[in-house]
């Protein structure tokens, strides 16, 4: 009895020790958590409600980011703040507040974040008129331009090479939206759990492989004496030794800047594409304005030029109205502060994360006359010319502004001009009506839709 006693005296001692010490390692957890989330500066733009741990994430809808800053824009204004676990996120919304930062301020904003998820990537023919998807076509047309420059390669279509990097890349892109990536970039440590990067980003790490076999297949054949494509004058600077890999000519960057490229040159194009076929089958009058001023500039026989878009200013604000109304960069790529700054009176610390809400920009109320319309007059003016509001900023601007515009801009006249020249697109008779909202997923797309294409 007396030796029951004495255990169980023993067992409460030790039970309440066990008690003690949860208690303080919860609110020593709870206060380093309050610490790390604490703003300590002053002017510091508004925001939602941070919660312990994860911050503002539940405000955020990760599959359609820029439907939930449109809705924080509201509530809290041109420039709020979020918070994605201990990271401090500023979300800058509208023309004003964005040129301001990008343009006006392009230095203080000129920063990339650093991702964690990254490092395991080695950073640090059909019948006529018959219904299809030209998701296929269009990709492989507009990825062709981008890998003949980087690697000196076209794919034919029905390649099974590359309808496997297709799939690939769209995998790998997929992988990246979402509430579990950004979880991860937060919480770095998670991603050393042993099979969870292999698992999650499965479909990038295919997509980075494939690329080394193409680097690896084009340096088997190279000539310094001929230099055919982009990997050719990487790999001739990476020849001439240290100082060239300390300016970042080695072979892992050359895997990077490639695939970035690819990566970035390929699907923002191609989903343009995409929306404008759409549009076209949604407002069939609008094509048929286009095919006039096709058949009278250029006719029916002669392939489009760029020379002929001085003199198309309708097909152009076509063009332009599918960039602003189909937003397919909604939220931008991430910035981040080089340096402590300012912005209409708020005060945002260096090493903040930015996100330029540019949908907010190309819809912004204050400036477009039909914002959530497909408007091609938003490019015209009274006497039908071309003209481009400074809000049209699907490409970003400032020092960080995408580099690949110019040849966007071609490819999207060239492709478009050319396709409108020879066929009209038609919506299938038994095909619903096409939905007209994105899907997110870095990229905003068109869900999937069958078209017909009757020649013309
Ligand atoms: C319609 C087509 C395109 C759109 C809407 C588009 C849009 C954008 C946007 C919004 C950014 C982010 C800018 C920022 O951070 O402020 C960007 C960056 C970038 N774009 Fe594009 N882009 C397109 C086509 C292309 C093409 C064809 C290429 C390549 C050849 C390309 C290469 C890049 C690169 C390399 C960056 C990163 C620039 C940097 O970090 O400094 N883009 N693009």
């Amino acid at each position: 009895m007396a030796l029951l006693l004495w255990l169980g005296s023993q067992l409460s001692s030790c039970w309440s020790n066990i008690s003690v010490l949860g208690v303080f390692l919860t609110v020593f957890t709870l206060l380093l958590d309050f610490m790390k989330r604490r703003k300590k500066w002053s002017h510091y733009p508004p925001g939602p409600v941070s919660l312990p741990f994860i911050g503002t994430m539940l405000y955020v809808d990760f599959r359609n980011p820029h439907l939930s800053f449109n809705q924080l824009h509201k509530k809290f204004g041109n420039i709020f703040n979020l918070q994605n676990c201990w990271s401090n996120l500023v979300v800058l919304n509208g023309y004003k507040t964005v040129k301001e930062a990008l343009v006006h301020r392009s230095e203080d904003f000129a920063d990339r974040p650093y991702f964690p998820v990254y490092e395991h990537l080695g950073y640090g023919n059909k019948s006529e008129g018959c219904p299809f998807d030209l998701s296929f076509l269009v990709n492989n047309a507009v990825c062709n331009v981008i890998c003949t420059t980087i690697y000196g390669e076209r794919f034919d279509y029905g390649d099974a090479t590359f309808k496997k990097l297709l799939h690939l890349f769209e995998n790998s892109l997929n992988e990246e939206a979402g509430f579990l990536p950004q979880l991860l970039n937060e919480v770095p440590i998670l991603l050393r759990i042993p099979g969870v990067p292999q698992k999650v980003f499965r479909g990038q790490k295919a997509f980075m492989d494939f690329i080394d076999v193409l680097i690896d297949k084009h340096m088997e054949t190279w000539n310094p004496a001929h230099i055919r494509d982009f990997t050719d004058a990487f790999l001739k600077e990476m020849e001439k030794g240290k100082v060239a890999e300390e300016n970042g000519f080695s072979y892992n960057n050359l895997r990077l800047v490639t695939a970035d490229l690819f990566a970035a040159g390929s699907e923002t194009t191609s989903t343009t594409l995409r929306w404008a076929f759409l549009y076209m089958l949604l407002h069939p009058e609008i094509q048929s304005k286009v095919q006039a001023e096709i058949d009278k500039v250029i006719g029916r026989e002669r392939s489009p030029t760029m020379k002929d878009q001085a003199s198309m200013p309708y097909t152009n604000a076509v063009i332009h109205e599918v960039q602003r109304y189909g937003d397919v960069a909604p939220v931008g790529l991430p910035h981040m502060t080089y340096r402590d700054t300012k912005l209409q009176g708020f005060f945002i610390p260096k090493g903040t994360t930015i996100i330029t809400n540019l949908s907010s920009v190309l819809k912004d109320e204050a400036v477009w006359e039909k914002p959530n319309e497909f408007y091609p007059e938003h490019f015209l003016d009274a006497n039908g010319q071309f003209v481009k509001p400074e809000a049209f900023l699907p490409f970003s601007a400032g020092r960080r502004a995408c580099l690949g515009e110019q040849l966007a801009k071609t490819e999207l006249f060239i492709f478009f001009t050319t396709l409108l020249q020879k066929f009209t697109f038609v919506l299938p008779e038994d095909q619903p009506r096409p939905r007209e909202d994105g899907r997110f997923a870095l990229t905003s797309s068109p869900h999937p839709y069958l078209v017909r294409a009757v020649p013309r």
